[in-house]
């Protein structure tokens, strides 16, 4: 995950990551974000704050602040080491520089054709829909500016961008969420099969913890612009031990990464697990497996 800042009227310039696809979410400011696919097709939107995006992986893309005053957004990529191609940079400086030949008829820049020759450098998957059915739409999201409805036995909300609001996930790897903690609110103790996970929390003072397969306890409390990462599939909670709303924005490096909430799945599934099982296997009697079922409206 990354944070980028944009003064008025800056750009973050036409670049590619060659090993990651890439999903973000706008802070603060105004920003026009753009990509184009191999097939030339140019998609973009100017997005606000709490809007999405996804770029998929090595597609040249870029964001420019047209709002009046700064601008920031966080991406984050479905690998630890995306990599970075900036195109003025790479192209018009790199060391030692490409020979002008290249440059003058790779761009045609004395002619008049123009950029023709990028669109092949780039590697990309295959369109999941017809490619005349793909609209700008598809890419950006704007489902995670609405802070969740916190008022439940946990006192949390976990609202997700999925594939199924926003079309241009599909096969990439990744998707972001946001969590809204009413004060004492709690993300119970869960895993993600599928996924590990990222995360920066926005508002509030959250408590974040892991146990690892050898039974460690890691965690540390948080604040605005603090990060933590969580190994896939092991049981993590997110606590909110400031006074006021807590906000944090996980990202998953899986597009579906899967749910496991430990108090649900062990005491309200359905059909429920028997009572054996839970009193022989947690040491504890029916009387506290029925009270931590009635709370749990099971
Ligand atoms: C939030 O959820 C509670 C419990 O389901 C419900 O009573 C309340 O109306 C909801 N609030 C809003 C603003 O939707």
């Amino acid at each position: 995950m990354s944070r980028v800042d944009l003064a008025p009227g800056a750009i973050n310039p036409p670049h590619s990551h060659p090993r990651a696809s890439q999903i973000g979410v706008i802070i603060k400011g105004k920003v026009l974000v753009g990509f184009v696919t191999t097939a030339n097709v140019f998609y973009s939107k100017v997005l606000k704050a709490g809007d999405m995006f996804v770029i998929p992986r090595g597609l040249v893309h870029f964001e420019l602040n047209v709002g009046k005053g700064k601008a920031l957004f966080l991406p984050a990529f479905n690998s630890q080491m995306p990599g970075i191609v900036i195109l003025p940079t790479t192209l018009f400086a790199s060391t030692p520089p490409i020979p002008n030949d290249v440059l003058t008829k790779g761009f045609q820049i004395d002619a008049k054709s123009t950029l023709e020759t990028l669109q092949t450098i780039f590697v990309n998957g295959f369109p999941c829909k017809p490619l005349s059915e793909v609209k700008s739409d598809d890419f950006f999201f704007d489902g995670l500016r609405t802070e969740g409805n916190t008022t439940n036995v946990f006192g949390s909300k976990v609202t997700s961008a999925f594939v199924t609001d926003f079309p241009g996930l599909n096969t990439l790897g990744i998707l972001m969420s946001r969590v809204d903690l009413a004060p004492g609110g709690i993300n119970p103790p869960h895993s993600h099969p599928r996924a590990s996970q990222t995360g920066v929390i926005i508002k509030g003072k959250v408590l974040v913890g892991f146990v690892t397969t050898a039974n460690v306890f890691y965690s540390k409390v948080l604040k605005a612009g603090d990060m933590f990462v969580i190994p896939r599939g092991l049981v993590h909670f997110e606590l909110n031990v400031g006074k006021g709303k807590a906000l944090f924005l996980p990202a998953f490096n899986s597009q579906l990464p899967g749910l496991v909430v430990l108090p649900t799945t062990l005491f309200a599934s359905t059909p429920p697990i028997p009572n054996d099982v839970l009193t022989k296997g947690f040491l504890i009697d029916a009387k506290v497996i029925s009270d931590i079922r009635s709370k749990l409206g099971s």
